[in-house]
């Protein structure tokens, strides 16, 4: 039993969920996952793991106050002090932000403020980039803004195709969560003091 409680938000295939579960020495119980969508993959990850799930769908709801309102009693409900965004394709709203404000966090697959939005990994190899990566950031009311706390990058090889690309950024998200997972909550454990300083913590070739 540690002193935090989190929860992890995800929309998809979860294998950011998995990284933070498969890291079983983070400062951290994550006690919840919630997901937005009925048919996600990470939905099946949570059971394995045996974490609560919490499912559901904002288009049930009439606003986005409303979805985030119950979301928001759950993790009142589990004692859930900090949120850790990994493929929630959802725009934080204010319900969320008033209450976990600093306590946020998303990892995103560019170097922000590069390429913010759906399919970064496409838009930067798109883009035709020599160096993309990996960010974790604190997260505000924009998309794929806040204060950048770490990120990694990743060279574009010039045989690169997508898939390989986006394979290797992958590998460095899963590297890149749980260690500043490790070193904010490790901080924060003995300090209770934001730290939003940025960090490079090195390439993925
Ligand atoms: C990850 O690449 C994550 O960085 C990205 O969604 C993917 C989810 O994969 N998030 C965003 O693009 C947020 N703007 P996963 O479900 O396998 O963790």
């Amino acid at each position: 039993m540690k002193n935090v409680r989190a929860a992890v938000f995800a929309s998809g295939t979860g294998s950011n969920f998995q990284a933070i579960m498969d890291a079983t020495d983070l400062p951290v119980d994550v006690v919840l996952l919630v997901c937005d969508r009925s048919d996600a993959v990470v939905i099946d990850k949570a059971k394995q793991y045996g974490i609560e799930t919490y499912v559901l769908e904002p288009k049930r709801f009439s606003a986005k106050e409303a979805y985030e309102q119950m979301v928001l009693e759950k993790l009142r409900e589990l004692g859930i002090t900090w949120l850790f965004l990994a493929g929630y394709m959802r725009i934080v709203g204010t319900v969320l932000l008033t209450s976990y404000r600093d306590r946020i966090i998303n990892i995103h697959p560019s170097l922000l403020p590069d390429f913010p939005g759906k399919d970064a990994i496409g838009q930067a190899y798109r883009a035709a980039v020599g160096t993309t990566g990996v960010t974790v950031h604190y997260v505000d009311e924009g998309i794929d803004t806040g204060p950048i706390i770490a990120q990694q990058e990743v060279v574009v090889k010039p045989d690169d195709t997508l898939e390989t690309l986006t394979n290797r950024v992958h590998q460095a998200e899963h590297h890149l969560y749980p260690a500043v997972i490790r070193q904010l909550l490790g901080e924060k454990t003995q300090t209770s003091l934001p730290a939003k300083n940025t960090t490079k913590v090195g390439n993925v070739q």
